[in-house]
């Protein structure tokens, strides 16, 4: 009897095509381009031997016991996997696998673009242009801040958070500093970092701020109208990670309040709604979770977690295999 994966949105043709391309599989879509609703989930699971799901599903027990006791992996198409109930999956010894490394490029390029884009204040620019009102050349006209020789804050060494770095020191001759659970030396050499003891020390001396941390017990609301405090007038926030890491109404108050200056955010805290306070902030840059949107990162995590539905089913160890803490 054939397999059964379920995939719960349609993703790049490379994942599934290598998926599709086995005889022995059979392989179910959930068709379109939203958010699959959570019926239809409960229904496209029932039975599936493998679930490819996408960062807007939660994977629960309900889901795991709907699927039968036949599921064998759930492959995340998403670095992030705070979707996923990983000790719900471990209880019934079903794999989680998530795709790393292949979308850092894209998502420490859109995190420089999103400190561009605030810092030169270029979307302001770009709807002030549209809209007919530039009148002349002005030398006070749209004034943003240099970037060269100003502090970045990292918060979170990831990959992520040390593609982003690279940039900024490399790139835009940006000082860095960091924080994270464990101090990276070869890391501090290779882009002349300095280690901070704790988020409150990057927060404090950060021109620009920007958030690498998973989502966790212990990162929801990390900065809240507390952090937003500490931070400098003059200084912007980013966020790429997740958006229940930043409180976003006490956000969205502080760049009301000019507590900050402005902030870029790819990421909500109930996507895809975005805090309506937010909407109307020319201090804000927003862009609805597509950090790691290029073709390239797209396709290659596409293939990656195809190809950890491949390995599990024959009996594998997938490349990313992802343990409860
Ligand atoms: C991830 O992978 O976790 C990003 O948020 C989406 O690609």
């Amino acid at each position: 009897m054939k397999k059964r994966v379920f995939v719960t949105r349609t993703i790049p043709a490379a994942g599934l095509d290598l998926l599709t391309s086995r005889a022995d599989l059979d392989v179910v879509v959930h068709p379109g381009e939203d958010a699959i609703s959570r019926d239809a989930l409960l229904a496209g699971v029932k039975g599936a031997d493998a679930v490819l799901s996408i960062l807007t599903e939660k994977i629960d027990a309900e889901v795991l016991d709907t699927a039968g006791p036949q599921l064998k992996i759930v492959s995340n198409y998403a670095v992030g996997f705070d979707n996923v109930d990983l000790a719900a999956c471990a209880a019934r010894g079903i794999t989680v696998t998530n795709t790393p490394g292949v979308l850092t490029d894209a998502v420490a390029e859109h995190t420089i673009a999103l400190m561009m884009a605030i810092v030169r204040r270029i979307p302001e620019a770009e709807r002030f242009a549209r809209a007919g009102k530039y009148k002349a050349f002005g030398p006070l006209l749209l004034l943003g801040a240099q970037l060269k020789g100003k502090t970045l804050g990292v918060v979170g060494l990831g990959r992520i958070g040390e593609g982003v770095a690279e940039r900024a020191a490399k790139g835009l001759g940006m000082k860095v500093l960091y924080n994270d659970i464990r101090r990276d030396e070869r890391f501090e050499a290779s882009v002349g970092a300095e280690f901070r003891a704790t988020a409150d020390d990057v927060l404090r001396e950060a021109d620009v701020v920007s958030i690498h941390v998973p989502l966790l017990p212990s990162t929801r609301h990390l900065i809240n109208a507390e952090r937003l405090a500490m931070m400098k007038k003059t200084a912007y926030l980013v966020n790429t990670s997740r958006g229940p890491v930043v409180d976003e109404a006490a956000l969205a108050a502080a760049l009301r309040n000019g507590v900050i200056a402005g902030a870029a955010i790819d990421v909500f805290e109930n996507e895809p709604t975005i805090h309506a306070d937010l909407l109307g902030l020319e201090n804000a840059v927003l862009t609805p979770h597509v950090a790691s949107a290029t073709i390239e990162a797209r396709a290659a995590m596409a293939t990656l977690a195809a190809q950890a539905i491949l390995d599990a089913l024959d009996g594998k160890t997938p490349q990313h295999v992802v343990q409860p803490k």
